[in-house]
């Protein structure tokens, strides 16, 4: 269906513009090249601050609330798809976007604020339990990425514990194991045991 393509490729161009890359290009930085190399909202911290990290978070989730809101108000009624699996195909092409995006180059950043834009609209009790978990591993560890992937790898767990529908379980297995795939080279950090840690955060450790 040519909407739902249309839809899907809006999605994905919404979710190639990266808050990082381009609040970061106002104040004439490339975090790419700075931190991690990761262009999302942790490297923004630890780059250039809370201030930062905060609107670079919010421009990425908003985008992926954005792009999946608009998928649920405009896809067609009566196909094979539904209403509520175009909001989750929508909510992928914006996080591809966002790891893969067209105007930076195809380097972007690891896909977690932008899902997170996605559950907000289509699954928003998950988030409060996404939270708790991701706090109790940072808080806990200090590792940003490893609380993300814990955070994710607890998406498929809760979809089945509440017997969810067809799309929300795909997608919750899907960007469980995209973080995986996009986390490698934190995860490969972390083995390695040079992982760059919060040490501010470690409030558990104490
Ligand atoms: O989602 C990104 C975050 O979990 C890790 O970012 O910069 O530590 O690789 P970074």
């Amino acid at each position: 269906h040519l909407l739902t393509a249309s839809l899907l490729l809006f999605a994905y161009l919404l979710g190639s513009a990266s808050g990082s890359l381009l609040l970061g290009r106002l104040r004439g930085i490339d975090i790419r090249k700075h931190g991690s190399g990761n262009a999302g909202g942790t490297n923004a911290f630890r780059t250039l601050g809370w201030k930062f990290a905060l609107g670079v978070a919010a421009f990425d989730i908003g985008k992926g609330m954005l792009a999946t809101w608009i998928a649920l108000r405009y896809a067609p009624v009566g196909q094979p798809l539904s209403v509520t699996a175009h909001g989750y195909l929508a909510a992928t092409a914006a996080v591809l976007g966002h790891v893969w995006p067209l105007w930076h180059g195809f380097r972007g950043g690891k896909g977690a604020a932008t899902a997170v834009g996605g559950l907000l609209v289509l699954w928003p009790w998950s988030i409060p339990l996404l939270l708790l978990v991701w706090l109790l591993v940072l808080t806990s560890s200090g590792y940003v990425g490893l609380a993300t992937v814990v955070a994710g790898a607890c998406l498929p767990l809760l979809a089945w514990w509440i017997d969810a529908e067809a799309p929300r379980l795909w997608f919750a297995i899907g960007i469980a194991l995209y973080l995986v795939f996009t986390h490698r080279s934190n995860l490969q950090r972390l083995c390695n045991g040079n992982e760059s840690r919060f040490e501010r955060a470690r409030l558990l450790h104490r």
